[in-house]
C-alpha cells in the first residue's frame, strides 16, 4: 500500500499544479491514498469550498489543515466534512474534526491532525496527551495510524516522533514548507520527518513574495504577505509504503515534483 503525502499546497496557482500533476503521479506510484495539507491553499491563508472540493476530486482523500484553518470564513461551511481536519488539540467543543479512519483496499487508516505549541502563537492543548487519547481511542479500529504535526520547533515535532514511536505508523511535520533531510523509520518502526516541505511557487520566502518578506525583515515596517507570483511550482511530500498485510513501514521516502 502506497501512501502519499503532499506538505502545505500555496496558494491557488500551487492548487493548480497539484490539480493537473496529482493524476499521473498517482497512477506513476501506485499511490492507494493521498493526504495533503491544506491550510495555506487559498491564498496563503485558509482553505474555500472551491478548493477543498477541487483538490478531493484531484485525487486528496484527506486535507489536513495548522494555524490557519480559519482563515477563510468559508471554511465553516465544510468543516463537518469527514475527509477536512482540523487540529485535533484545539479546545474541546470547537467545530470540525481532528481525526478520521478512512477506507483503503482492505484496511483502515486514521489521520490525526495536531498542532504544536512552540512559537506557534495558537492556544492549543497539549498535543502529546491529545494524541495519546486519540491512540487510545482508536488503536483497535485503524491499521495505520498517520499524523500531520504541523509546528514550528523542529525539536517540538523531532520529541513527538520519538514520543509516538511505535504507537502510530508515521509522523510527518507541517508548517515551515523547507523539506527537512530527516526521513527515517524510528527504532519501534514509525516513520518520521521533521518538515515534508510545500507545494509552493519556488521564488518565494516559503511560498511568499520575495520583495514583500525581505521587506518585513529589513525594515521592520508592517507589509502586507501576498503569495510569491513565480509560476514555477515545486510540489514536495513523501511516499509512505506500508505492507498490504500488516501496515507495517516498508519505505519511506521524500519526493520532488
Ligand atoms: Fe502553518
Amino acid at each position: 500500500m502506497n501512501i502519499l503525502i503532499l506538505g502545505d499546497i500555496i496558494g491557488e496557482s500551487s492548487v493548480k499544479r497539484v490539480k493537473e500533476i496529482l493524476p499521473n503521479v498517482i497512477k506513476k506510484n501506485n499511490i492507494d491514498f493521498v493526504i495533503a495539507n491544506g491550510e495555506n491553499s487559498a491564498g496563503g491563508m485558509g482553505i474555500t469550498a472551491k478548493i477543498y472540493k477541487d483538490l478531493v476530486l484531484a485525487g486528496v482523500n484527506v486535507i489536513t489543515m495548522g494555524n490557519h484553518t480559519w482563515g477563510k470564513k468559508e471554511i465553516f461551511n465544510i468543516i463537518d466534512n469527514q475527509n477536512l481536519l482540523r487540529p485535533a488539540n484545539y479546545p474541546k467543543g470547537v467545530v470540525g474534526n481532528g481525526y478520521g479512519i478512512y477506507n483503503c483496499l482492505n484496511k483502515k487508516i486514521a489521520v490525526i491532525n495536531l498542532i504544536g505549541r512552540a512559537s506557534m502563537n495558537v492556544l492549543s492543548e497539549n498535543p502529546f496527551l491529545v494524541a495519546d487519547d486519540i491512540v487510545n481511542k482508536i488503536k483497535d479500529k485503524a491499521d495505520a495510524i498517520i499524523v500531520d504535526f504541523h509546528a514550528e520547533a523542529t525539536a517540538e515535532k523531532i520529541a513527538m516522533g520519538y514520543y509516538l514511536d511505535g504507537k502510530v505508523t508515521c509522523v510527518f511535520g507541517t508548517h515551515t514548507h523547507v523539506a527537512t533531510a530527516d526521513e527515517t523509520i524510528l527504532e519501534k518502526g514509525t516513520a518520521y520527518i521533521t518538515d515534508i516541505g510545500m507545494s509552493g511557487p519556488k521564488k518565494s520566502v516559503i511560498g511568499m513574495d520575495v520583495g514583500a518578506s525581505v521587506k518585513r525583515f529589513v525594515t521592520t515596517l508592517p507589509e502586507r504577505y501576498k503569495v510569491s507570483d513565480d509560476k514555477e511550482v515545486i510540489c514536495n511530500g513523501c511516499i509512505l509504503k506500508l505492507n498490504s498485510e500488516s501496515c507495517r513501514v516498508e519505505k519511506f521516502s521524500r519526493i520532488k515534483l
